[in-house]
């Protein structure tokens, strides 16, 4: 008898875990099949809703950072970033763990197929991106400024997950569109999602990202969401069915800027 209620006691709890399993597969496969559906029909109300919590989660990944999604908060700094062991032109590159170790991967297998990389910059902590943004609105004016770099508080650089590259042996292209027609652009645009990266900022997209096209800006996702990404041909924007964001919504104010700015 003993023996007997074991035996049904471990067949009910089989059943139980079987039964959540299902269930919480179901309820992935329906929240999937909603972002999809979502993203195929209804823009406006796509437009209306702020991003998941992962995409505003600064510590994700997955996070979104754009001209309408800052960094909350604007002081934003990861606390595992580690200067990547691969060339790169200044004394520090530093990226988030996880993707430090998944941009020498990336580095390793370029080298291999005779590709020379190094990385500009990495990491940027608001103060840093604001310097850089203030002196190009001077040198350009807030309009061109505003085309190719981020204000302090937007820019994914700040996140820990992006990472500009160039070749230093051939500087004509460097941070420049023609990057994009060269050895080491070509194979970016080829392989860098196998490694978790995407052209965050793709030719004729600024529209949706905000940004002209930076072929030299890899974005970290994680090998399988850049894979999903890349195949499918999206902006992240639309990839995630997040609403398009090709300007801020308020003026720029350096004074409110330099509140955020880091000690
Ligand atoms: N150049 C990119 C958009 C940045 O400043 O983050
Ligand atoms: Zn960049």
């Amino acid at each position: 008898m003993a023996t007997r209620n074991v035996v049904l006691t471990r067949i009910l709890a089989v059943a139980a875990c079987v039964t959540f399993l299902l269930i919480v597969a179901g309820e992935d496969a329906s929240q999937d099949a909603g972002r999809k559906e979502s993203s195929a029909s209804d823009d406006s109300s796509s437009a209306d809703r702020g991003p998941a919590p992962a995409h505003a989660s600064p510590d994700s990944v997955h996070v979104l950072v754009n001209k309408r999604n800052p960094l909350s908060p604007r002081d934003y700094a990861p606390d595992d970033l580690r200067n990547v062991d691969a060339p790169h032109e200044f004394a520090d590159a530093p990226l988030r763990e996880e993707a430090a170790g998944a941009y020498e991967e990336l580095h390793r297998a370029a080298v291999e197929e005779g590709i020379e990389l190094w990385v500009t910059t990495a990491y940027r902590d608001e103060d840093f991106q604001q310097t850089l943004y203030e002196q190009r609105r001077l040198q350009d004016g807030p309009e061109a400024a505003d085309r190719v770099s981020a204000r302090p508080g937007h820019s994914e650089h700040q996140t820990g997950l992006a990472v500009d590259v160039a070749d230093l042996q051939d500087r004509e292209c460097y941070l420049h569109p023609c990057f994009g027609d060269s050895a080491q652009g070509r194979w970016l645009a080829e392989h860098a999602h196998e490694f978790g990266f995407i052209i965050r900022y793709p030719e004729g997209a600024e529209a949706i990202t905000g940004f002209h096209y930076e072929p030299w800006h890899l974005r970290y996702l994680g090998a399988e969401t850049a894979e999903e990404v890349h195949e499918s041909g999206l902006t992240l924007e639309e990839f995630w069915d997040l609403p398009p964001a090709s300007d801020y919504a308020e003026a720029y104010d350096p004074d409110h800027a330099e509140a955020y700015a880091p000690d």
